[in-house]
């Protein structure tokens, strides 16, 4: 078992910030990135935190019918599976979060090298 209560193959780093009540979309600091932590009817999850289609920030934009929408031309991205909206073929990158009675946390896969010698680059 690992620090998020699981067994796998992820590498898990607390997320450190305090969350809001309730849902949300904030800028997170975790594995030495930013990422975009959002709680969208109830559920968490964590995604890239630019916007593939010209890099907007999409902890700026919200969520609407389970998708994360970005502030600047309203591109959509399916939480679920991290697609985009029909007609844009693009989609985004979803991480695995973990909420557990000590804080949330996140998991990122962990390259050849960084399982090797130890060291994290993802
Ligand atoms: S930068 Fe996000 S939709 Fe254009």
């Amino acid at each position: 078992m690992n620090k998020a209560g699981t067994k796998d193959n992820l590498r898990w780093y607390k997320i450190e910030e305090k969350l809001p009540e309730g849902d949300f979309v904030m800028q997170v600091q975790v594995g030495g990135k930013k990422r975009c932590l959002l709680r969208h009817e109830g559920q968490l999850h964590l995604i890239q935190n630019y916007c593939p289609h010209a890099g907007a920030v999409l902890s700026g934009g919200w969520c609407k019918d389970k998708m994360i929408i970005c502030p600047v031309h309203r591109y959509a991205y399916h939480l679920d599976d991290g697609r985009g909206a029909e007609g844009q073929g693009d989609y985004i990158e979803l991480y695995a979060v973990r909420e557990t009675s000590d804080g949330i946390y996140a998991g990122f896969k962990q390259s050849l090298f960084s399982r090797l010698f130890g060291k994290s680059y993802f």
